[in-house]
């Protein structure tokens, strides 16, 4: 959405980094298991931002688009990515309207909820594929500032998930740190087509 594309370019214009160079925590726990469960090396990070988990994931090896709906992000993103000697295709695009239409052995989903897009997210797995998904849940402090669309439920993470052709490996609810988060790693199973 237009108002989306222009509130980030303002937040990721203000700061030298808005979310940190370094990859989000979560996946820089998980990555050693990632890299074994992953049938490929072919990653997607969905709403990448400035790039940091796309960065770390192509120092790891894979092979990554970045999607995201900001313009001012998507620079800074490549411009780290150059410095850091990595190469991620970066794209502008607005996911409220997208369709993934290529497949992959990994998929990220940070700080970012579009629940109509997760039936996709999944179906755009190969077999064995894996989803990290990590993002922030409702509070009552975060209710009067954020909109509530884009706040998880308590236990919603693992509930949007429990239809699907996979095994969740991991989830968790935090209430640690600014923001309560919910977390989960799904494989899809690898049998399915
Ligand atoms: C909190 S940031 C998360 C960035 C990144 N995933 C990370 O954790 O570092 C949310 C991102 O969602 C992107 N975004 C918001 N609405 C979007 C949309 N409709 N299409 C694509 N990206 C969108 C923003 O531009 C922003 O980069």
């Amino acid at each position: 959405m237009e108002k989306d594309r222009i509130k980030w370019n303002k937040r990721f214009e203000s700061q030298d980094s808005y979310l940190g160079n370094r990859p989000s925590p979560f996946l820089a726990d998980q990555i050693s298991r990632i890299r074994r469960l992953t049938p490929g090396n072919k990653a997607l990070d969905v709403a990448c931002g400035e790039g940091r988990n796309s960065i770390f994931l192509a120092k790891n090896g894979y092979r990554v688009t970045g999607l995201d709906i900001s313009e001012v992000g998507l620079a800074k993103a490549a411009a780290r990515a150059g410095m850091e000697g990595v190469t991620v295709d970066f794209l502008r695009v607005d996911l409220d309207d997208y369709e993934i239409g290529e497949r992959y052995d990994l998929i990220l989903n940070f700080n970012f909820l579009l629940r109509k897009l997760i039936p996709q997210q999944v179906r755009a797995l190969n077999p064995g594929g894996v989803l990290l998904f990590d993002t922030i849940m409702e509070s009552p402090q975060l209710l009067e500032s954020h909109n509530p669309a884009y706040l998880l439920g308590r236990g919603e993470l693992v509930r949007l998930f429990e239809k699907y052709d996979g095994e969740v490996l991991f989830a968790e609810e935090s209430e640690s740190g600014e923001m309560p988060t919910a977390r989960l790693l799904l494989r899809k199973n690898p049998a399915t087509t």
